[in-house]
This record gives structure tokens, C-alpha cells and sequence, in this order.
């Protein structure tokens, strides 16, 4: 159940009032709910509980310091795919032997980083990078545990910018040259190949790929063993979508994970996942203020005080979010809720039925604890906005608001290097 409900008239986050929240950090903000994120992890640990895996959170979701270790304190484990990422798990206090490092572009310095405070394993996607992470393991006298990840060709069945599985696709490699990849990868003196990965897309509301791509790499897993690989993990990355307009059906943690269980049954591999918006998604709102209405010769206008650089999902994908009016009240107007960065792309949503609203009044943009703040830039030289984590009947700033001087950091009218 969403932790975001109305009580006596108002949108509370659990027993919180989000008019207090707004009243105390300002807006735009975006509001957490510890407990909801929690229950999601939990739902996954559950589901695989039976047998081994490891459930690591795609920190590039949301990566706020005091939601990872909020994880990290529940046993997660986490999907990185930055050394900025391994900074943020380590500082939250994230285990480093539970992290997976994914990504098509790891440098040699991010390599060494996650070696050096012996991350669990590397998700490979070329051969030059499997070179260069045996050549920087050797160098530092260890060995990178891998598995490399697998272009299943399979189609995810989203939307285009964040469907990743098929052939045409920068990600992974192809399913018909992967053994010659694997072959190639156990002559590199220092790496250790034992899994096999893949992620196919994100927002899959239909699990059925992920499926398929399952059954794909269970087979090549297989073939692999019987030319003597040793391997022992099968991760199936993120991608189980949620919600995001009434109607849409929510694939149920449970039952994909039951399907995942079937399917690998017997077949001895610890099972990873790597789930980030559907741990999230739904425990997040981002709480903005309107600052003026404007009727416009075709259509009528709310300008809000958050815009597309707070929330660039709406802008980027089209993507739908729910607003809710923070005092509930029966729709009166048909209109555009806008931001203020000067841009016509520069939208929250488009013709949506809402009270009749007010300079003040406060609206919360719905399911917006994944790739939000995540995603959020100083564009228009705005201050990002602060994070609250609601914990039980509390609250507290969990980001603070940015300054102006926030802005400038790093930047300097000085003179030139040479
Ligand atoms: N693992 C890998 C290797 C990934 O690339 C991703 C997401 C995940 C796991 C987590 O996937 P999830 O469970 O969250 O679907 N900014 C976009 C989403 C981009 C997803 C990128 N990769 C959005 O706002 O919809």
C-alpha cells in the first residue's frame, strides 16, 4: 500500500503531514518514506529466502545517503556503476563484499577502487574491459571476481531510452559471441570468471522477457560448465517496473521471484538481482508549491516552483506521474502543471483534472523516489532541492536544500594553467 494516503482531507506521508514537511524544509522538495522503502527490499529477501542470493539495490536509482543505509543496515547488497556510486555505499556503510559493479565504461581508477575494498565482482560488457580489469587486478596483486554480462536479444517491452536487451543495444555482449568471450576471458591470468549476467530494461511491467533472457543464460550456463567454467552466480539485473498511472498492473515481487526460482532450480547458482525503482519508486513524492496560475489562449497553466531539472523524467520519457492535490478537493480545472525553467519541454503533466488551485497551495508529484532526484541538475542555475526521509511518525532533512554558493563550487574566474 502506498504510504502516501489522505487523513482528514490532507496527503500525509504515513502519519506525517506533508504540509508540515513543506512548512519546515520549503519546496521543492522530495519526501521519502523509510518504511515503505524497506517493506520493498524485505519483499525481494523474502521471495529469494529459500535459496541463495543476493539482492543488490541499483544505487543510481537513489542514491541518497541515509536511503542506502537504510538498506545497507537491512543486509542489501548494491548495484554500483561509478566509483561515485562505491564512495556513496561505502560512506552509508554498504558492504563492500555485497557490491556488484555494472556499466559499459568502468575506468581503470574506478577499477581499482572496487578491488582495492573487495567488492564482490564486476559485471563485464567488452573484451577490452575485461583486459584492462585483469591488467589492473594483476597490478595490484588480486584477482576480479566477473561475470560478463549477456545481450540476450530479448525485448523488454519498455520504453526505448531504458530498454537495454536487444542487439542493437551498446549493452553487453552479443548472445552469439559470448562463449568466444568467456574463452577469451579465462586466459586473462587475473580474473576470475563465475557468472553470468544480464539486465534486460527498466519499467518492465510484463516480467515475461525477463523470463525469457533467464531461460537464455540458464542455458548458456550450461554449455559453459560443460567446457569446465566454474559458474556460480546467473544475475538477472533490475528492471521490474511499477505503477506509475491508476490502472497500470504491478508485477508482484513474489511471483517473479518464484518464476526466477523455478527456472534455476537444481542448477546450484546463487541468484542475484539488481532491483532499483521497485524498491523506491513508490516511496517517494516530490512536493512543490504553486506559484501562479495563467490562462493561456488554448490551455490553462500551473506554474509550479519545481521544474525539469528537478524531475527530468516527465521531459526525457514522457513519463506519466500522478498529481495529488495535498488538500483533497473535487476537480475543477483542466490543466498544464509547469515548471519554471524556460523551456516548453519544461512540464510536470499535461491536461490533468485538479482542484481549482491557488498561489501556496501544494501539490505532490507521485512516484518520484527513483531516477528523480537521481537525475535532478542545477539547469537554469537552480539549487537542487532538499530530501526528507520520513521515519515512522518523524521526519527529518536527509539533503539539505542547495545554495546559491552551492552553484559555484568548483568554479573560478582564475587565471590560465599555461
Ligand atoms: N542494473 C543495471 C545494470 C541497470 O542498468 C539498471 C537501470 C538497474 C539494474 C536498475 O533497474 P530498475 O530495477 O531500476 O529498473 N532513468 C530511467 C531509468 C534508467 C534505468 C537504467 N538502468 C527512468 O527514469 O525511468
Amino acid at each position: 500500500m502506498s504510504p502516501f494516503t489522505y487523513r482528514g482531507g490532507e496527503l500525509h506521508c504515513g502519519p506525517v503531514s506533508l504540509r508540515d514537511i513543506a512548512a519546515e524544509a520549503g519546496t521543492p522538495v522530495y519526501v521519502y518514506s523509510a518504511s515503505a522503502i524497506l517493506e520493498r527490499f524485505l519483499a525481494y529477501e523474502r521471495a529469494f529466502a529459500d535459496a541463495p542470493h543476493l539482492v543488490c539495490y541499483a544505487v543510481k536509482a537513489n542514491g541518497n545517503l541515509a536511503v542506502l543505509k537504510l538498506l545497507a543496515d537491512a543486509g542489501a547488497g548494491f548495484d554500483i556503476v561509478s566509483g561515485g556510486e562505491l564512495f556513496r555505499v561505502l560512506k552509508a556503510g554498504g558492504d563492500p563484499s555485497k557490491v556488484v559493479f555494472s556499466g559499459v565504461g568502468k575506468t581503470a581508477d574506478e577499477m581499482a577502487l572496487a578491488l582495492r575494498h573487495g567488492i564482490h565482482s564486476f559485471n563485464c560488457e567488452s573484451l577490452p574491459e575485461l583486459e584492462l580489469l585483469s591488467q589492473v587486478a594483476s597490478s595490484l596483486g588480486s584477482r576480479a571476481r566477473v561475470a560478463i554480462r549477456v545481450n540476450p536479444d530479448v525485448d523488454a517491452a519498455t520504453h526505448p531510452y531504458i530498454s537495454t536487451g536487444l542487439r542493437q543495444h551498446k549493452f553487453g555482449i552479443d548472445i552469439d559471441q559470448v562463449e568466444r568471450t568467456y574463452h577469451k576471458a579465462r586466459l586473462l591470468p587475473a580474473l576470475l570468471v563465475e557468472g553470468v549476467s544480464c539486465h534486460i530494461g527498466s519499467q518492465i511491467l510484463d516480467t515475461t522477457p525477463i523470463e525469457e533472457a533467464a531461460a537464455i543464460l540458464l542455458t548458456l550456463v550450461e554449455k559453459l560448465r560443460a567446457q569446465g567454467f566454474a559458474i556460480n552466480a546467473l544475475d538477472l539485473g533490475g528492471g521490474l517496473g511499477v505503477p506509475y498511472q491508476a490502472g497500470q498492473q504491478r508485477p508482484e515481487i513474489s511471483a517473479f521471484a518464484g518464476a526466477l526460482r523455478r527456472l534455476a532450480s537444481g542448477a546450484g547458482l546463487t541468484l542475484m538481482v539488481e532491483p532499483g525503482r521497485s524498491i523506491v519508486a513508490e516511496a517517494g513524492v516530490l512536493l512543490t508549491r504553486v506559484l501562479y496560475r495563467k490562462s493561456g489562449a488554448a490551455k490553462e497553466f500551473v506554474i509550479v516552483d519545481a521544474g525539469m531539472n528537478d524531475l527530468i523524467r516527465p521531459a526525457l520519457y514522457q513519463a506519466h506521474h500522478e498529481i495529488l492535490p495535498v488538500a483533497e478537493a473535487p476537480a475543477a480545472i483542466l490543466a498544464d502543471i509547469v515548471g519554471p525553467v524556460c523551456e516548453t519541454g519544461d512540464f510536470l503533466a499535461h491536461a490533468r483534472s485538479l482542484p481549482d488551485l491557488h498561489p501556496g497551495d501544494l501539490l505532490a508529484v507521485a512516484t518520484a523516489g527513483a531516477y528523480a532526484f537521481a537525475q535532478a541538475s542545477n539547469y537554469n542555475s537552480r539549487p537542487r532541492p532538499a530530501e526528507v526521509l520520513v521515519e515512522e511518525n518523524s521526519f527529518r532533512i536527509v539533503r539539505r536544500r542547495e545554495t546559491y554558493d552551492d552553484l559555484i563550487r568548483g568554479e573560478t574566474v582564475g587565471c590560465a594553467v599555461r
